[in-house]
Formats: structure tokens, sequence, C-alpha cells
């Protein structure tokens, strides 16, 4: 038995489909390195695409893709002009570091998932995401951009298709059928031929009494319709937190821990900041329905992968309930890179607060990472640790 995972092959990096091989890399690069940029659903989207519509591929520029992890959709397709649409900037990110590996030109157009579309498809591949929500929110946003002869072809790993997924297509799009399992992927096929008669369900409320808060969440953002019990707990801990002058809420959801901590520290400037487009714009929302259009509170909101496209000021205090997977890849990568980042934006004496499961043990993380690590609460679930700049 080799050691490797199940999805690596001897060359993991390398898809081959119908439109050629092109070698292709996660983001962030450290993510497991055995896990790849693409799954069996890209293939079998690329080898339909191939073998069933050549020839519509030739006349529907710019066909539109929705939600391309890494770009493997967009790398292979990279001879047709391409609308890219989705919520992850990681995603971006991903799919211009693969054109580049690949020496291809970007000739692709990303639009981000606050975006609206603004023409009409004749092709349309859809990778399904991760959170129904997105899916929905997509599909209702897609329907004016698209007309019955619009070709539309989504793909998933079969165990991620659910009575539910196809639902979503048949009450929002139309007829709605599904392939046979190719290696355990899907493809779901549907058809334009209902009205457009769904109302769009986003943003929803979240009304949290003990903190009299109104928390606005556009679709695909964590913890729509109920606080996270870690975020909860974290901020039960506010009080304890050192005063500062500038706090950073990363990885900020929704905004409730920036928020929360503002009504603590009214006069601390606040900066948000989130890979995903519709967190963003979630938290930007819920601040502004929480202090109104107040001058005094002008917070930066930051789409950035961790601190990477951060250009602001260092913080005194860091809140950070960290993600424990990307998509459905679970990992503590993106929690690793937010701790190592977050000990340089820190000033002096600054502080990064953590909420996580006790089991991930990320104190030893912290320990290791900063020289130091207390322990500001725990329960039987949690533990809210935090650390102090390492001094050099
Ligand atoms: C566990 S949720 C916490 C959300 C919110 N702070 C709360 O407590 O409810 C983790 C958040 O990290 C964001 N995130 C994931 N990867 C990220 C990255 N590379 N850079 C910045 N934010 C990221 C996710 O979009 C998500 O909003």
């Amino acid at each position: 038995m080799s050691g490797l995972n199940n999805e690596a092959d001897a060359h993991p990096k390398v898809i081959q489909t119908g439109f050629g091989k092109y070698t292709l890399e996660r983001l962030p690069k450290s993510f497991k390195g055995d896990l790849r940029a693409w799954d069996a659903a890209d293939e079998l989207i690329l080898n339909t695409l191939n073998s069933d519509y050549a020839a519509i591929l030739n006349q529907a520029n710019p066909i539109l893709i929705i939600n391309d992890a890494f770009g493997a959709l967009l790398t292979s397709l990279h001879d047709n002009t391409a609308h890219s649409w989705g919520d992850s900037l990681l995603s971006q990110l991903a799919s211009t570091n693969n054109l580049h590996l690949n020496q291809l030109k970007v000739t692709s157009h990303f639009i981000p998932a606050t975006d609206e579309l603004t023409k009409t498809y004749k092709l349309v591949i859809i990778k399904i995401p991760k959170t129904l929500s997105l899916l929905e929110d997509q599909l209702i946003r897609l329907k004016p951009y698209i007309n019955p002869q619009t070709i539309i072809i989504a793909g998933a790993m079969s165990k991620h298709i659910h009575r539910s997924t196809l639902q979503l297509f048949e009450k929002i799009i139309g007829t709605t059928t599904t392939s046979r399992a190719t290696k355990k992927a899907r493809l779901i096929y549907s058809k334009n031929d209902l009205e457009n008669h769904v109302t769009h369900p986003y943003p929803k409320t979240l009304n949290i009494p003990e903190f009299q808060l109104d928390l606005i969440s556009h679709a695909n953002v964590f913890s729509q319709n109920q606080l996270d019990i870690g975020a909860r707990f974290l901020l039960q801990q506010l009080e304890k937190c050192p005063s500062a002058q500038h706090i950073i809420d990363l990885g900020c959801g929704n905004g409730v821990l920036g928020i929360i901590a503002q009504t603590r520290q009214k006069d601390a400037k606040l900066t948000f900041i989130d890979e995903s487009y519709l967190a963003i714009a979630s938290a930007t929302d819920s601040y502004q329905k929480h202090f109104k259009r107040d001058p005094l509170h002008q917070p930066n909101f930051v789409v950035s992968d961790c601190f990477n496209q951060y250009q602001g000021d260092k913080a005194d205090l860091i809140l950070c309930n960290p993600p424990f997977h990307q998509a459905h890849a679970v990992g503590d990568q993106i929690a690793w890179q937010m701790f190592q980042q977050s000990n340089q934006q820190l000033n002096q004496k600054g502080e990064l607060w953590v909420v996580a499961n006790r089991h991930l043990g990320y104190h030893i993380k912290l320990k290791k990472l900063f020289g130091n690590c207390r322990t500001i609460a725990s329960n039987k679930k949690f533990v809210v640790i935090a650390a102090h700049k390492r001094r050099f």
C-alpha cells in the first residue's frame, strides 16, 4: 500500500481531459500536499463538453462558469472566452495562478458573487457549491440571463448531489435530469422551461436578542440561521479583551465578532477581513444596520486571503473564529496561515484571540508561533485562547 491519498496518483498535479493536459495547483499551496486542485466532477464536465458539446462551445462565447474551485474548468476551456462567477477570492486567485502556470493568457473575466450578471449566456457550467444557499442565490440571479435554448450543465461528486440540490434546479430553472455516475461524479442537466417566479430570499436577518443585534447574511455566509456556538463563546469573553485602538475581525463572516467588539470599545477603529465577497457584503450591511451611518464609525471592509491583500495598519487586537475546511476539504492550513500572518500584523503588545474546538489543539500552534499562549476560557467543546505578539 502506498501512503498516498486515493485522490493522488503518479502525476497528481496534471489534469488530463479531452481538452488536453494542464498543471494545476490549489491555493493555499500548503493545503495537504496530496489534495488535487480538481475532482472527478471537473473531469466529467470537461469530457462531456468535449464529446457532446464541441460544436456549441465554438459558438457560445462567452461561456459562463460558476464556482470553478481552482480554475480547472477555466484553464481547460481557455480557448473560449469565459466569465467566471463565484464567491471566493481564493478560487479567483487560484484560477489566475493556474492560467499563468500553463503560460496561458488571462482572457477570462471574474465576476464576484456580489455583482450581477449583465448578459445572456448560451452555455452555463456550474460546479455545485458546498452551501445550498449559494446555489439557490446563483440560480435565481442566473435565471434572467438564460433563455430556453441555454445549455446548463452542473457537476459534483455524487455524494454532494442531494434531493434538495435537484429540487432547487427544478423549482428555479425547470426540467432537470442527471447523468450516470462516472468515478463517483455526476452531472445535472437543467432546461430553462419555467417562468421566472421565485423570489430571492437573501439577504436574511438574524436577530440575536442577548446582544440586541440584527445580523444581515447574504447567501453562502457562515452560520446565517443561528449564532455559531464558538462565536458566542468568544463573545462571552470579550469583556476580558485588552483595550485596543485598532481591532481586526479576521474571517469575519457576517461581522458578528467585530460588531460586538465595537459596541464594547466604541473608539476603536475596526477592520473586517474575509475571502468571501458575500461575507464582506454581509459584514458591511450588518455593521451599517447596527451603527447606522455614524461618521465616528468608518471601518475597513477588505476582501482578502488572510492578510495577503490587506494593506492597512497593524492591529492591537485580532479576533478570529478560524475556518476548519475549504469547500469540502477539512484542514487547518488556512487557520495556520491566519495565525502566522496575525503575528506579523500585530502592533507591539497586540494580541490574537482565537476560539476553536478543544480537540484541534490550537494552543500548541499558537505557542509555537508566538512563543506564548494563555487560555482565557474553556468549556466541554471550545477554548478561547490568546497570544501576544512575539517579541524578538
Ligand atoms: C468559522 S467562520 C467564522 C465567521 C464569523 N467570524 C463567525 O464567528 O461567525 C470562518 C470564516 O473565515 C472565512 N475564510 C475562510 N478562508 C479564508 C481566507 N483564506 N482568508 C480570509 N477569510 C477566510 C470564511 O469565509 C468564514 O467567513
